[in-house]
């Protein structure tokens, strides 16, 4: 049943949402991948459903979560897969919220056959760049070859000595150049595998909003919240 009294504040708006995270195979039976489960995406894809939009989900590797009543679905596996169909369904969607866990590299050989426990030394992986795909999503939008409206980015980050979580939440919106930045306090447990979030909502503008800790749903809520704030301010 729909919670009662939630805006639907997102009628007549079609809105893409990656999630999960893309693992690249080594051979038929294996993958180099992560440990996005996709829960933060799907709270996302649901929660803005539940908001009266359209909304596609591009899931990389999530077959263990039910998918959101009235949530169109595409499956992908590898980043390759997720650039293409993403490249597909963010032309003249208002929004992409792009959840996912990329892999940054790829196995630059997948072999045909499972490979074998030989004797003497153990293969070497040799890795090959993936394609940035919210980098490629921005820059396309820039050239004038894909019709998006906000695109939004999410980054885990742990912070270090030098640098805490909000200065590397600044430098990536500037570098990854999109609209809003999901910045995500992590490690200790935290975010990857539970149930809840805390970190920063990043907007260009230079608008910055805390995120308290809560579960997904609440952070999709905000994320919503900043979403429809951009629509408000550049009228279609
Ligand atoms: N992302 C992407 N394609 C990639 C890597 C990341 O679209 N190949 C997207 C993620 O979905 C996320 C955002 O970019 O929304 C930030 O991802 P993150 O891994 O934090 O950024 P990177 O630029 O890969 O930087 P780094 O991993 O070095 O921190
Ligand atoms: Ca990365």
């Amino acid at each position: 049943a729909e919670p009662a009294g939630l805006p639907r504040d997102l009628t007549g708006r079609h809105v893409v949402v990656s999630a999960g995270g893309t693992r690249e195979p080594l051979d038929p039976v294996r993958y180099l991948g992560n440990r996005s489960s996709g829960r933060q995406g799907f709270a996302l894809a649901r929660v803005a459903a539940h908001r009266g939009a359209e909304v596609t989900l591009v899931a990389a590797n999530t077959s263990d979560l039910v998918v959101p009543a009235g949530v169109r679905l595409r499956r992908v596996g590898t980043a390759r897969e997720l650039r293409s169909e993403l490249l597909e369904v963010a032309d003249g969607a208002d929004a992409v919220v792009m959840s996912a866990a990329v892999a940054d590299f790829r196995p630059s050989e997948s072999a045909e056959h499972k490979i074998k426990k030989t004797e003497g030394e153990p293969p070497t992986v040799r890795l090959d760049r993936n394609p940035d795909v919210l980098g490629e999503l921005v820059e396309q939008r820039a050239n004038g070859r894909l019709r998006t409206g906000v695109i939004a980015g999410f980054a885990a980050e742990t912070g270090d000595p030098d640098t805490t979580v909000l200065e590397y939440g600044r430098k990536k919106l500037v570098r990854k150049g999109c609209d809003l930045l999901v910045v995500n306090a992590v490690g200790d447990g935290r975010a990857f595998e539970v149930e809840d979030n805390a970190g920063w909502l990043l907007a260009s503008s230079g608008v910055e909003h805390p995120v308290p800790h809560g579960s997904k749903t609440l952070l999709a809520a905000r994320v919503w919240d900043a979403v429809a704030e951009q629509f408000a301010a550049a009228p279609d």
